[in-house]
C-alpha cells in the first residue's frame, strides 16, 4: 500500500536515456524517427500503467493560445489527437473551455458547447473531469472587468455562475478549481488583480466554496496555483487560509500544484513534505498542470541531455503525489509539443511536454509510465479519493 519512496526508481530512469544514445539530435522529432523500443517491454498507455484509483491527466487543448495558432480547435478537428486524448489518460481538464471569457461570453449568455463536449468525451472514454476553473484573476471576459456593477450586483453574477456552471456538471466533475491562483508569490491576496477579492473582500473565496458545495455536493473543492510546489511564502499563505477555512467549516477538500516547471530552475525537492501538510490537514492534493520547460535555440531541438532532465522532471514531481497518500490525480498541461501554451508565453522555451509534435513519446513520457507501473506493482492499490484506506506501510 503507499506511500512507498522509490528507491527503485532511479534505475529505471537511466535506462530511459538508453534509446536515444543511438538516435541523432537532428532527426525528425526529438525521440528519433519512432518512439524507442521500451526497456521494460510494455505498451500499456498511462492510464493503464497507474495504479488502482490514481487518475493520469491532460489538459483539453482548445481555446486560449490556440485561438490564435494556424491549426484548427485541437480537440474537435485532430483525429490523432483525440485517439491518444482517450487513450492515454483517465483524467481530462479543458485547458480553457470552462474558462469565464470561454463559457460566459456575455452577462446574460453561456456557452457550454465545448465544456459539454469534453464532459461527454470523457463519459464515453471513462475518464474523470477536473473542472477548471470558478474564480481567477485572469482570462476574465470584457464585460466584467470593464462593467460598472454595484457590489451587490457583483456579488449576484458570481454565484449565479458557480451555481450554473456547477450545478450543469453536477455528478460529473470529480476535482473543481474553485478558487485559482489567489495570492502573488509573496504570498499576498491578489487584492487589485483579481476582481472578486478587490470588489467583495477576501470572504468572497468562502462563499465561491459555499456556492459550489452546494451546486454539487460530491465534488471535490480546490485551491490551485503555480509556484506552491515548494514550501515558501506562498504555499505557507494557503496552508494558512485553508486552515482558518476549515475551522470555519467552508467546504475546501484539496490544494493543488500546478506545476509549470523549467529546467532553468532546480527541481522543488520539497514537494512531497509540502503537500504532506496539506495531507495532515485531512485535505486531497493533487499535480494539476504539469509541464517541464526547456531552453531550446530556435530551429534546433532539445539534447538527449535535456530529454533526460525533463524525464527527471516528470518523474519526480509523479514520485512525490504518489508519495502522497492523498494525492490521486496527476495532470499534465497538455501531452504534445504541437498545442503546448509554452512557446507562446516563455520566449525561447518550450518542448515542455511528454510528445512531440508527431505524437511520438519523449523520455517524459516512459519516465511517467515505469514510476506508474512501478507504484501499481508495488502498491495494494491506492484506494482512490481520500476516505477509507488501508493503513500506511512503506514497502
Ligand atoms: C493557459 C492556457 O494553457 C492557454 O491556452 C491560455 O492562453 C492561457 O492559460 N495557469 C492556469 C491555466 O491555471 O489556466 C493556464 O492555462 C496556465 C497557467
Amino acid at each position: 500500500m503507499r506511500p512507498f519512496r522509490f528507491a527503485t526508481v532511479a534505475l529505471a530512469t537511466a535506462a530511459l536515456a538508453l534509446p536515444l544514445l543511438g538516435g541523432s539530435a537532428s532527426a525528425a522529432s526529438p525521440a528519433g524517427p519512432k518512439a524507442p523500443p521500451h526497456a521494460h517491454g510494455s505498451h500499456a498507455p498511462l492510464r493503464a500503467a497507474a495504479p488502482e484509483g490514481f487518475v493520469i491527466g491532460t489538459a483539453v487543448a482548445g481555446g486560449g493560445h490556440h485561438l490564435e495558432q494556424d491549426y484548427p480547435d485541437p480537440f474537435t478537428y485532430d483525429k490523432e489527437y483525440r485517439k491518444v486524448l482517450g487513450r492515454e489518460f483517465s483524467s481530462v481538464s479543458p485547458e480553457n473551455q470552462m474558462k469565464w471569457d470561454y463559457i460566459h461570453p456575455e452577462r446574460d449568455r453561456y456557452d457550454f458547447k465545448q465544456a459539454d463536449a469534453i464532459v461527454e468525451f470523457a463519459r464515453k472514454n471513462h475518464q474523470v473531469v477536473r473542472g477548471h476553473m470558478l474564480l481567477w484573476h485572469s482570462q476574465n471576459p470584457a464585460w466584467l472587468e470593464e462593467g460598472d456593477f454595484t457590489k451587490a450586483e457583483l456579488r449576484g453574477i458570481l454565484r449565479e455562475h458557480i451555481t450554473k456552471v456547477v450545478g450543469r456538471y453536477k455528478g460529473k466533475i470529480q476535482q473543481w478549481d474553485v478558487a485559482n491562483e489567489i495570492f502573488d508569490d509573496q504570498g499576498n491576496l491578489r487584492t487589485q488583480e483579481n476582481i472578486w477579492i478587490r470588489e467583495l473582500g477576501p470572504e468572497i473565496v468562502a462563499d465561491a466554496f459555499r456556492w459550489a458545495h452546494k451546486a454539487d455536493p460530491k465534488a471535490k473543492l480546490f485551491f490551485n496555483d503555480f509556484n506552491v510546489e515548494s514550501v515558501n511564502a506562498k504555499s505557507d499563505a494557503y496552508y494558512a487560509l485553508v486552515k482558518d477555512l476549515l475551522k470555519q467549516r467552508v467546504p475546501v477538500h484539496g490544494f493543488s500544484v500546478q506545476g509549470h516547471l523549467s529546467t532553468r530552475y532546480g527541481f522543488p525537492g520539497d514537494l512531497a513534505d509540502n503537500l504532506h501538510r496539506f495531507d495532515a490537514l485531512g485535505l486531497e492534493t493533487a499535480v494539476t498542470e504539469l509541464d517541464v520547460r526547456m531552453d531550446v535555440p530556435e530551429g534546433s531541438l532539445p539534447t538527449p541531455a535535456q530529454e533526460k532532465q525533463q524525464a527527471e522532471y516528470y518523474q519526480r514531481m509523479l514520485e512525490a503525489c504518489l508519495d502522497v497518500e492523498g494525492c490521486n490525480s496527476f495532470t499534465i498541461w497538455g501531452f504534445t509539443d504541437k498545442y503546448s501554451w509554452v512557446p507562446v508565453f516563455f520566449e525561447g522555451e518550450g518542448f515542455a511536454t511528454v510528445m512531440t509534435e508527431d505524437f511520438d513519446r519523449k523520455p517524459a513520457y516512459y519516465a511517467l509510465r515505469d514510476t506508474l507501473e512501478d507504484a501499481r506493482h508495488h502498491d495494494c492499490g491506492k484506494g482512490g479519493p481520500k476516505g477509507p484506506k488501508g493503513p500506511k506501510h512503506k514497502h
